[in-house]
């Protein structure tokens, strides 16, 4: 198949571009490079079967493919809330324009919404059935509420236009190809403990969260991509294994070896509390299952950075 990436040169985007160019496919990467990097894909240039465009979703575009992969938007915090006017226009307008090549194309398409559509959850762990607890006027509104209208108007496709869709949920993950400076919790801490820096903790660290490999989540993506059961989900993908981050933060320093300390910060406006995904749907109907625990998963993650800062 021919598959259009969008997004492609981000974190879980190249990692998926590489799984996608291991199977056989033709991967067309398309990327506006506000938090990918060329750095992502350039062991990819070489390759005949991989392509890639300079452009933002939130204009409109026509390509060729036989399947879309929708991942363009900026994922952390402190990126999707520097223009949060844009982050909407990405996920609103963004999918709008996926959508009319999915209709014009008569394709099927796999977008990856987030577990920040539960917001701050009363639920938990959080099924797909839970409806969720936003605030739509908070600093982290564009990109929870942009994603929960993304789900909406795919949605509104399939109803509407019959197109074939798949929404995955996605819940924190990790792993080589993050940002070294993009202000998620396993980089930040890596990084500050290779760096021998205090490891900056919001609050008093008792929220917890849970945390996926790369790898596990890719699998769960192929399953959907290639289940012929006319599952639209959503559905979550992650990893169940729940944490205190004060005690992921310890975690990473004696991996790291470091000798950081834990620095207490304020806790960020609207920060979830708990976070853990229901995984019964994605096990069921998908036969998900997450295999790489946090050590494993951490040490690879760590081997990555020591490379490249
Ligand atoms: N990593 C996670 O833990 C996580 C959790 C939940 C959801 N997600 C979702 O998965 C997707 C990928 O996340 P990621 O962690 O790889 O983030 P990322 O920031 O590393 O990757 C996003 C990619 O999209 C590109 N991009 C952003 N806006 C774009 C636009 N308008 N047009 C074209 N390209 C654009 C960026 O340059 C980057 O390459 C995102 O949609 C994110 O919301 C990720």
């Amino acid at each position: 198949m021919k598959i259009l990436i969008t997004g492609g040169a981000g974190f879980i985007g190249s990692n998926l571009c590489e799984r996608l160019l291991n199977l056989g496919h033709e991967v067309l990467c398309m990327d506006n490079f506000y938090t990918g990097s060329k750095a992502n894909i350039e062991k990819f240039l070489g390759n005949t079967k991989f392509e890639v465009v300079r452009h933002d979703i939130s204009e409109p575009f026509n390509i060729e493919a036989d399947f879309i992969i929708n991942l363009a938007c900026p994922a952390s915090v402190p990126y999707y809330q520097k223009d949060p006017l844009k982050t909407m226009k990405d996920n609103v307008y963004g999918i709008f324009n996926v959508m009319e090549n999915v209709r014009r194309l008569n394709i099927p398409v796999l977008h990856t919404s987030t577990s920040e559509v539960y917001g701050s959850p009363s639920v938990h762990p959080q099924p797909e059935t839970y409806n969720g607890n936003v605030n739509p006027t908070s600093i982290r509104s564009c990109y929870d509420e942009g994603k929960r209208a993304a789900e909406t108007i795919m949605f509104d496709y399939h109803r509407q236009y019959g197109a074939d869709i798949r929404v995955v949920r996605v819940f924190n993950t990790y792993g080589p190809n993050m940002l070294e400076d993009d202000g998620r919790v396993v980089s930040n801490f890596i990084v500050q403990a290779l760096k021998g820096e205090d490891l900056t903790v919001y609050g008093d660290g008792k929220q917890t969260r849970s945390f996926c490999y790369i790898s596990d989540l890719i699998d769960g993506i192929i399953l959907f991509i290639d289940n012929k059961n006319d599952f639209t989900g959503p559905v979550n993908l992650g990893n169940n294994y729940e944490f205190t981050i004060i005690d992921f933060a310890k975690l990473v320093i004696s991996l790291v070896g470091s000798k950081s300390k834990i620095k207490s910060v304020e806790l960020p406006k609207d920060d979830p509390i708990r976070r853990n995904p229901d995984l019964t749907l994605a096990k069921n109907i998908l036969g998900y299952n997450p295999k790489i625990n946090i050590e494993e998963g951490l040490k690879k993650t760590i081997e990555y950075f020591e490379r490249v800062i």
